[in-house]
């Protein structure tokens, strides 16, 4: 039988996945690496960090699975959208990675805009020009790192570093490169009149396929590092996101997903491109060759969850110790004991500000109708409901433009608890499905490389044969009633905060 790899090069490390083509996990194996914040709101990392996490996530994987290389199709990569590795003319690593998740870039997005004119931007790359995204870094490095930017040869993103060291090709893939805002969305091709507007040379940019094309070979040099057969193919994959996409099940009309992880991410499939007029979604090509994805981000999701754990969670955390039960899993028990809408109380989870629907790095995090009867449980639970709402606000801006929705399906570490499901699904009115799938950004490159193999026809086909639902949890109506009446009323707050918000960003 087939075997399959994915690779994700991940936030906190690098994930190594082996599948049957039957879509049966044989193995996993992953290796971390960490993050560095040389200043507030920076992030960077660094290549060859990831690199070595690879290579050793790879010999594990192969040493405690004893699968038969022989039998191995292909390799996929997914990782971390958005990060700018910059390499000189001999291939080499010019500075650290900065990453998706750094705020540095505020007034190049600006200046990016400008430039190239809002509209033309919009019309072209099908987003704003936002902070966690590439070409604003580019430009920050002109401005700030002349000496870097003056020895650039090639632009690649985080798994295409890995892609490169694995094949020697520079290469990417359009999901991940419609993450740049240098890629013509539309087109599936890089945007040769931003990258003109912008004076980047045309030549920094990788070749950029579609997401199941085989874009390189394993090397010799690596095969004798890792354990894995020289020659075998290396596919596209995609962005993390849109890998993600695939390894639920997210490839035809209807389905949308739900991924609870630090962030939330809510992710529809379409057929063609669907544009927020107002740049509040991502708009960006799909690892589905010849489709399309539009999608929002709530930036704490588990987050505001892990940061009430921490904050409060003192006695759930010791109890968790003593008992090894998930000290997550205690406090959303306590929070099944309060009422649909925490009796009146309200939180806005913008604790690292907001992407979606709000781009707005002021926006704070918020607990409004606070009264004495309130206690602990309603704090969590509140925290939950909170995060559902700024979920549905995605879903609110798909059902805006037309993107159908007939099923939701939840995935990521947040989805594991069975009251946060029920509160999704009566916050969505809409019932909200799991698959067997845990790894799903993994998951879905190995279905990539599969398809890349030749081992299925088609995604679509990929996912039919693997993917499967394994629990539904339905909508109940009293509770969908309590949430559409207090829903307007969050809808209502960041408006009228949004003064109060700026101005304590001024003061701090
Ligand atoms: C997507 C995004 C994150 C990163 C890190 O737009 O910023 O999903 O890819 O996971």
């Amino acid at each position: 039988m087939a075997f399959l790899i994915g690779i994700d090069i991940g936030t906190t490390g690098a994930k190594a996945l082996l599948i049957d083509a039957e879509g049966r996990v044989a193995g996993s194996a992953t290796v971390e690496y960490p993050l560095y914040t040389p200043r507030p709101l920076w992030a960077e990392q660094e290549p060859e960090d990831w690199w070595q996490a690879t290579i050793d996530a790879l010999r594990q994987l192969l040493h405690t699975t004893s699968v038969d290389t022989a039998e191995l199709a292909g390799i996929g990569l997914t990782g971390q959208m958005h990060g700018m590795v910059l390499l000189d003319a001999q291939g080499q690593v010019l500075r650290p990675c900065i990453m998706w998740n750094d705020q540095r870039t505020a007034s190049e997005c600006r200046w990016i805009m400008e430039r190239v004119g809002r509209e033309r931007f919009l019309e072209l790359t099908m987003n704003p020009a936002l902070p966690g995204f590439t070409a604003p870094k580019i430009i920050w490095t002109r401005d700030h790192e002349p000496e870097v930017y003056a020895q650039i040869a090639k632009v690649l993103l985080p798994k295409d570093y890995v892609r490169y060291r694995m094949t020697g090709e520079y290469a990417t893939e359009v999901s991940d490169a419609s993450g740049t805002v240098l890629l013509s969305v539309g087109e599936r091709r890089w945007s040769d009149e931003v990258l003109a507007a912008l004076d980047l040379p045309r030549e920094w940019m990788p070749t950029c396929v579609e997401s199941t094309a085989i874009t390189g070979r394993v090397t010799a040099e690596v095969a004798e590092a890792t354990g894995l057969p020289a020659g075998l193919p290396v596919v596209g994959g995609g962005g993390d996101q849109a890998a993600s996409g695939v390894g639920t099940g997210i490839v035809e009309p209807g389905l949308v997903s739900v991924t609870m992880g630090t962030s939330g991410v809510v992710f529809a499939y379409t057929d063609t491109p669907s544009r927020d007029l107002a740049g509040r979604l991502h708009t960006f090509c799909h690892a589905v060759p010849g489709k399309w994805h539009v999608m929002g981000v709530t930036l704490a999701a588990g987050g505001s969850l892990r940061w009430l754990r921490d904050a409060l969670g003192a006695t759930e955390s010791d109890v968790a110790a003593l008992t090894g039960v998930d000290p997550y899993e205690i406090l959303t028990a306590e929070a099944d004991r309060v009422p649909a809408g925490s009796e009146g109380l309200i939180y806005l989870p913008y604790l690292s500000g907001e992407r979606t629907p709000y781009p707005d790095p002021n926006a704070r995090g918020t607990f409004f109708g606070l009264t004495m009867r309130h206690n602990k449980r309603h704090l969590v639970r509140a925290v939950l409901e909170g995060v559902a709402y700024s979920l549905h606000d995605s879903i609110e801006l798909f059902r805006s433009l037309n993107v159908p929705i007939t099923q939701v399906r939840a995935t990521g570490g947040g989805a594991r608890s069975r009251v946060w499901r029920q509160i999704l699904a009566d916050v969505f009115g809409t019932e909200l499905a799991t698959v067997n799938v845990t790894d799903g950004s993994a998951y879905g490159a190995a279905l990539l490389a599969g398809v890349g193999a030749g081992v299925y026809a088609s995604v679509p086909e990929a996912c039919a044969q693997t993917v499967k639902i394994v629990d539904v949890v339905e909508p109940v109506p009293e509770n969908c009633r309590a949430y559409d009446a207090y829903y307007p009323v969050y809808r209502s707050l960041y408006p009228a905060l949004k003064p109060a918000f700026d101005a304590i960003a001024e003061i701090t």
